[in-house]
């Protein structure tokens, strides 16, 4: 039986093309600002999002944890919505290692978070009693709120309260890409309104390692310390910033590919009686429905499809989330809800 592995696209492995650049990469020692690849990898990624200057970083959590140590001081306040992958699953890093205190406001559809919320939650200055509001998180395409899309628009009008009062935006863009695809709107539209961007290399783009952190050359240069700090300076890593390169250039338009699938995920599950999803929010490659109680719970619909051979994640006690990429067909996902089908009706 072949394993269908819907648990995340961080699962994707490198292209043949992604390993033939990697072999014959030219690197350098990065720490001295010397590895060819991932300068050219930084420029590319800074000059497609319409930002000065990009830093490669590890991993996406690195690139969070040091645009919260660059922009804020100890005691100081970020707000992020109350979905925010920074906020659930990256170890607390912008509160322990960056000293923040982190305040949450809603996540509405598609992750949105209404302004005046926003406008709500900002501390007043002048008070001693009040930590400043220095950061205010966003992310594009939201995880956990099953990937949906943050419009220009939506992002303007957050940044637009945040700005007012002083206040900087990051952008955990993950997945940005994957937005920019779903609403055919160029990448760098939907970032212009925030401060610094983090994407992902090592997700729907399928590279194997890393992300990257654009913004102005100054919190760039800033950046640079940090990452210092937190150990991220990798040395001759250009074995990886061109794997970055390829999947810049090659990863980008076939995402659409995983959004259809992930769509056809989505209108198979919503027909299986105890699986409750509306396939209509469902713009990119993240699918997430809940499971009824008298299926049992997600944790036991997990295991139960687990020896089934397909394997998916849980975001809580009663959701699973099925994630599409570039190792899953049309037919992987047709032969998912086969599965699923099959081990719903046996549970119910
Ligand atoms: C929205 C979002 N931000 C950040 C990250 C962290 O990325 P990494 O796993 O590279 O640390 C993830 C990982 O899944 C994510 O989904």
């Amino acid at each position: 039986m072949n394993v269908i592995d819907l648990r995340s696209d961080t699962v994707t492995k490198p292209t043949d093309e992604m390993r033939r650049a990697m072999a014959e990469a030219e690197v350098g020692d990065d720490v001295y600002g010397e590895d060819p690849s991932i300068n050219r990898l930084q420029e590319r990624a800074a000059e497609i999002l319409g930002k000065e200057a990009g830093l490669f970083m590890a991993s996406g959590t690195m690139s969070n944890l040091v645009a919260a140590l660059t922009y804020c001081h100890r005691g100081d306040e970020i707000v992020m919505g109350d979905q925010a992958h920074m906020f659930w699953n990256e170890s607390a890093g912008a509160s322990a290692l960056a000293g923040a205190q982190i305040r949450l406001i809603p996540n509405g559809e598609q992750g949105r978070i209404d302004p005046a919320d926003l406008e709500g939650a900002i501390r007043p200055g002048g008070n001693l009693h009040f930590p400043p509001t220095t950061l205010v998180c966003l992310e594009n395409t939201h995880n956990r709120c099953s990937g949906g899309v943050l419009t220009p628009e939506d992002t303007a009008a957050i940044a637009r309260v945040a700005h007012a009062a002083g206040a900087k935006v990051h952008l955990d863009g993950a997945r940005i890409f994957n937005a920019a695809v779903s609403l055919e709107v160029p990448a760098d539209e939907l970032v212009k309104d925030v401060d610094d961007v983090s994407f992902c290399l090592s997700k729907a783009l399928s590279c194997p390692v890393g992300s990257v952190l654009c913004g102005t050359r100054e919190f760039i240069d800033e950046a640079r310390k940090w990452r210092k700090m937190v150990g991220g300076g990798m040395r001759q890593a250009g074995v990886l910033a061109a794997a970055g390169l390829v999947g810049l250039d090659t990863m980008i338009e076939r995402l659409a590919d995983d959004h259809a699938n992930a769509r056809r995920l989505a209108e198979g599950l919503a027909n299986i009686d105890g699986l409750e999803v509306d396939p209509e929010s469902i713009q990119t490659n993240i699918v997430i429905f809940d499971v009824d109680p008298t299926v049992g719970s997600a944790a036991e619909v997990i295991a139960a499809l687990d020896r089934e051979g397909v394997k998916v994640s849980s975001p809580g006690p009663h959701s699973i989330r099925m994630v599409t990429h570039r190792h899953i067909s049309g037919e992987d996902a047709d032969e998912a809800l086969v599965r699923t089908s099959k081990v719903v009706r046996e549970m119910k």
